[in-house]
């Protein structure tokens, strides 16, 4: 059995799109869904799908590693960000060499890095004034959005597409690839230790 955790800091529709990917899998098992926003929409979902859910402050992700040790101990697999806002502390990023991946509402590497998250994004592209936006699943290092790009999936923006246009179709390709991909990076995973 493989496990995933979920790290998640808003809505998490991402997040419950992934878990129910799973929900009937022999193999691979969402064990865990992690955020550091008491507030965020995911932890409704986790509770729902009956997922163990993990709040952690500033503190205990950057001056510990609490949170290293505890993903090591439960035998994650795979961590997968699903609209998780900080960035990965780098001995989190070493302790799960090539098993951290995350979701991007652009095509990288244009419209991404620090700043560049959820409307912020839509609405640069649309100010730029640009024919297409997309998605892009990367894996994660210690830098915002440059880990080497694992599978990009585009759309089609006009000009009168508003942000809210934009991130709509953006979203619904998400909802379609991103478990998808998640589930190739796990056997990905599983070829390479075999
Ligand atoms: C998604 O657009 C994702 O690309 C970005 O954060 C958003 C999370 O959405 N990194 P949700 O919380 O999964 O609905």
């Amino acid at each position: 059995m493989k496990h995933i955790a979920l790290f998640a800091s808003g809505s998490g529709s991402n997040a419950e799109k992934i878990a129910d990917y799973f929900a009937d899998s022999t193999d691979v098992k969402v064990s865990l869904i992690l955020s550091n926003n008491p507030k965020a929409g995911v932890i409704d979902r986790a509770r729902r799908l009956h997922i163990p859910v993990l709040l952690f402050d500033r503190t205990t992700f950057y001056s510990t590693n609490q949170i290293t040790e505890l993903l090591l101990n439960q035998g994650i697999d795979l961590i997968v960000l699903a609209g998780f806002m900080w960035l990965m502390p780098a001995d989190l990023v070493r302790a799960f060499p090539n098993k951290i991946v995350n979701i991007h509402p652009a095509l990288l590497p244009k419209f991404g890095g620090k700043g560049m998250y959820g409307h912020f994004v839509h609405e640069a592209v649309a100010a730029a004034g640009e024919t297409e936006s997309g998605i892009t699943i990367h894996y994660v290092n210690e830098h915002y959005d440059e880990g080497q790009i694992i599978f990009q999936a585009s759309c089609p923006v006009t000009q009168s597409d508003t942000p809210d246009d934009i991130a709509r179709h953006v979203q619904a390709l998400e909802h379609i690839h991103y478990p998808r991909v998640v589930a190739e990076v796990l056997a990905t995973l599983t070829t390479q230790e075999s």
